[in-house]
């Protein structure tokens, strides 16, 4: 097992934003979260050290609330990538193993590649291994200088480079493996006599190269796993290929997706085999849907939604916090919230779970038993219970809990007044 540390100190001038950059989200997941989601994912490392300084309080809460694994380091003031990863040295005075270091707003990396490139390091019995790729336009990233045996000899600062330089097109993709014992003391060597007058993390590089010790590149095969958000732009765009990913992996598997250009599917829903989603729906957070569903079109899924098998979420249906059992259908102009529905239900096009009192601004449950039938144009006003079987004529208003195999009418009776009309003319 190995440690890994995360830079998410720096500001993030260019989003423009009251919000740290690092906690902005995609899919309602914060970037932070899908680095330490991809860090998990490769059961490699046991202790995640995420190095915190604009807004630290903000984005140490949002680490304690989701990762127990990790805990926050603070930096201030923020003097460079170095001295951000200098910041861990008290934690890990005695520790011989691996550390991997990421950055935080780089949200496409997969636990996949990391995998890939931590045993690349382990490997080849690697001190420092680099992540690079190569990039058509290298613009602003720090350039691959390698020497004469093709070994990675430095790398150069854009703001630092020299004309030929900047030509190179191997850049440094920000990722890390280092053997911590023996690099940790280049930390306390790093000079700031550079363009930006920073500590570079970047120079621990030509440090192990001077002390002869083993310094290796990995090449990154997929470039857009170390896209890295600096702005409201990158955020659409990383958003765009996350959610390509995610459709092209669920057409694999084989749900139907009749318009990929209009569906957007958080990563962490899951879908089995045989269910259609149809266009212009948005599935967002953590969801699990099961085998032969139907979704939308235009239907929203707002996390924490569980569908059975042969669930039908019609369009403008709004579903979040809740579980459908099997065969049960939700076809049109609906909002189920906060809600347990069981199997073989007919919610009637219309029907609202009044799940929130803004009063109170407490949120309460509706449970719906199986073969329960929602008349059009219901409200059930939670906390409240549907027993197995019972009927709600239209336009109930059901503020009681309705026993079983019940009919329940709130409506006022129809009167007919003949001939109304003409004697009114
Ligand atoms: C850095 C690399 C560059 C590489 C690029 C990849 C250095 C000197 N340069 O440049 O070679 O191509 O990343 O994206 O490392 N941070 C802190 N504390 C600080 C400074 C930065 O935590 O004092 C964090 C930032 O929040 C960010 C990350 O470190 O997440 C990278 O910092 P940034 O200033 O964006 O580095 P680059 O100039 O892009
Ligand atoms: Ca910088």
């Amino acid at each position: 097992m190995i440690k890994s540390i995360i830079l998410a100190a720096g500001k993030g001038t260019r989003m423009k934003s009251d919000m740290p950059k690092v906690l902005h989200s995609i899919f309602d997941k914060a970037l932070l979260g899908y680095v330490l989601d991809a860090v998990k994912n490769t059961e490699l490392c046991d202790e995640n050290f995420v190095i915190v300084g604009h807004q630290a309080e903000k984005v140490t809460e949002y680490v304690m609330n989701n990762y127990e694994n990790a805990k926050t380091v603070l930096q201030t003031p923020q003097l460079g990538t170095g001295h951000a990863v200098s910041m861990v040295r008290p934690y890990l005075e005695n520790y011989k193993g691996n550390v991997i270091i990421l950055c935080g707003d780089t949200p496409l990396i997969t636990s996949e590649t990391l995998k890939e490139f931590i045993n690349a390091h382990n490997d080849s019995n690697s001190d420092l291994t680099v992540m690079s790729a190569i990039f058509e336009n290298p613009t602003n990233y720090g350039r691959i200088k390698r020497n004469s045996e093709n070994k990675l000899h430095s790398i150069v600062e854009e703001k630092d480079a020299s004309q030929e330089e900047k030509a190179i097109k191997e850049i440094n993709a920000g990722i890390y493996c280092l053997n911590w014992d023996k690099i940790k003391s280049a930390f306390s060597e790093l000079k700031t006599n550079n363009a930006q007058g920073e500590y570079y993390l970047t120079d621990i590089i030509k440090w192990a190269n001077e002390r002869k010790l083993n310094v290796n590149v990995y090449t990154l095969k997929n470039n857009e796993e170390i896209f890295g958000i600096n702005s409201k732009l990158h955020l659409a765009e990383a958003n765009k290929i996350l959610n390509a990913r995610v459709i092209k992996k669920h057409l694999e598997n084989g749900v139907t997706i009749i318009d990929p250009n209009t569906t957007w599917i958080s990563p962490d829903t899951e879908i089995d085999a045989d269910t259609v989603i149809y266009p212009s729906c948005y599935i967002n957070g953590k969801n699990k849907i099961g085998k032969h569903c139907k979704i939308g079109p235009f239907a929203h899924i707002r996390g924490d939604v569980i569908l059975e098998d042969n669930v039908k979420i019609g369009n403008f249906v709004e579903v979040k916090k809740t579980t459908i059992k099997s065969n049960t259908n939700a076809c049109h102009l609906t909002y189920l919230g906060d809600s347990e529905i069981g199997a073989n239900v007919n919610i009637g096009a219309g029907t609202i779970t009044a799940n929130y009192n803004p009063l109170t601004k407490v949120k309460s449950k509706t449970i719906i038993k199986d073969n329960v039938k929602v008349g059009s144009n219901s409200v059930l006003v939670a906390p409240v219970t549907i027993e197995e079987g019972a009927n709600i004529g239209a336009v109930g208003v059901i503020t009681k809990n309705i026993p079983a195999w019940a009919l329940a009418i709130t409506r006022a009776p129809l009167r007919i007044l003949e001939n109304w009309v003409s004697k009114n003319k």
